[in-house]
């Protein structure tokens, strides 16, 4: 978790470099996002103050694109490739797997923070689809199967002792 003084230092560099004016509000949350990982509340309250504009506005802009994520990401982010090479060897169904297996939906993290999954377009290596990634780890040829197996190493527990 990215403390709070980190957050607002990181906001105020970043400010610093864009005029008021709320033809900046997608570059500005695009930025912060790119920074922090996600847009805290108190990030789109500073950027309303800073534009002038109405915080309802910002949320509204945050909660429209589904670019924007609106809670961190996992301690291990899992990316669903859904470009047209992915999408069309069953990319859908790999999605749909891990969905189930982490009991959450594209663009959330689980409640322990452990995972985080987004759906993307093409991540430029076709030649592999179906394509997932979990953390820097690229996964070629993927199956609803494989998807399942290959996030067990990832949860929490796995390599704990089991208790006596
Ligand atoms: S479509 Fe998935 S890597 Fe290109």
């Amino acid at each position: 978790m990215i403390a709070k003084e980190q957050t607002g230092q990181a906001l105020a560099e970043i400010l610093a470099a864009y005029k008021k004016d709320r033809g900046n509000l997608i570059p500005l949350l695009q930025e912060v996002q790119a920074n922090l990982g996600y847009l805290p509340r108190e990030a789109m309250q500073t950027i309303a103050d800073f534009l002038e504009i109405p915080q309802v506005e910002v949320w509204g802009v945050a909660t429209f694109y589904n670019q924007f994520r609106l809670v961190p990401l996992g301690e291990h982010h899992i990316v669903v490739c859904m470009g047209t090479a992915c999408h069309l060897t069953g990319g859908k169904l790999i999605l749909e797997a891990l969905e189930r297996e982490l009991d959450i939906k594209a663009g959330e993290t689980t409640p322990d923070g452990n995972f985080s999954l987004e759906r993307v377009a093409c991540i430029g290596c076709c030649m592999l689809a179906p394509v997932t990634v979990i953390g820097e780890k690229i996964y070629p040829r993927m199956t609803p199967f494989k998807a399942e197996e290959a996030i067990i190493p990832y949860k929490r527990g796995y390599d704990e002792e089991p208790e006596h």
